[in-house]
């Protein structure tokens, strides 16, 4: 099986994914990595590992859609089948997300469906939570929206900041995401009307 893994930044999930086909957990060939920044430091480690690259520069574009179309011909090249974001910050219209829909994942840093969007651990941290963690969702047009699959849970430590508290939502993502694409890839998880099953159990 194959997959296609989107980036924009770091790519720690990405080496998570990398890691986890190393030692044989994940069964799967990343056939490409592909980032909308030329810049992302993502690359590099696809690099490191020996995977094909490709950029899509959003800039480059004027519209959302022009964008989806390019990058879908660019990962349809690659005949993936799953499609793997890993802080991938672009909004995608149905022109990329139609032609996937059921095998493409989001991980999002949040108990989803808490604090969909931006600065996820902040906000747990003003809401006074007494837990944060992290979802693995598919994607559906509504932004982190789409129908749970895996999440892990974390406890929010007296004196936590923003920064602390990713970094351990961070170490759970690294765990998850592999797992939840594993689980993807051998056919166990499907995105059905009614939301995600595993096994056919509704999740
Ligand atoms: C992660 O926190 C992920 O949950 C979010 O963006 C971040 C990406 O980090 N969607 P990295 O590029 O995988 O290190």
């Amino acid at each position: 099986k194959r997959l296609a893994i989107l980036i924009s930044g770091r790519g720690s999930n990405l080496q998570a994914f990398i890691d986890a086909q190393a030692d044989g957990t994940l069964d799967a060939d990343i056939a490409v990595v592909v980032s909308n920044r030329p810049d992302a430091a993502g690359l590099e480690r696809a690099r490191n590992a020996g995977i094909a690259t490709a950029c899509v520069d959003h800039t480059s574009y004027d519209a959302r859609e022009p964008f989806d179309t390019a990058l879908l011909e660019t990962v349809s090249d690659y005949q993936p089948d799953a499609v793997i974001l890993a802080g991938f910050m672009r909004i995608l219209t149905p022109v990329f997300l139609l032609p996937f829909t059921g095998s493409l994942l989001n991980i999002h840093p949040s108990l989803l469906p808490k604090y969909p969007g931006l600065n996820t651990h902040q906000r747990a941290l003003d809401a006074d939570d007494s837990e944060a963690g992290v979802t693995v969702h598919f994607v559906t047009p509504e932004l982190d929206g789409g129908p749970p699959v895996l999440q892990a849970r974390v406890p929010i430590q007296t004196g936590d900041t923003a920064e602390r508290l990713a970094a351990r939502v961070l170490e759970k993502e690294h765990l998850i995401y592999p797992l939840a694409a594993q689980w993807l890839l051998q056919g166990r998880l499907a995105l059905t009307d009614n939301g995600a099953t595993l096994d056919g159990n509704a999740i």
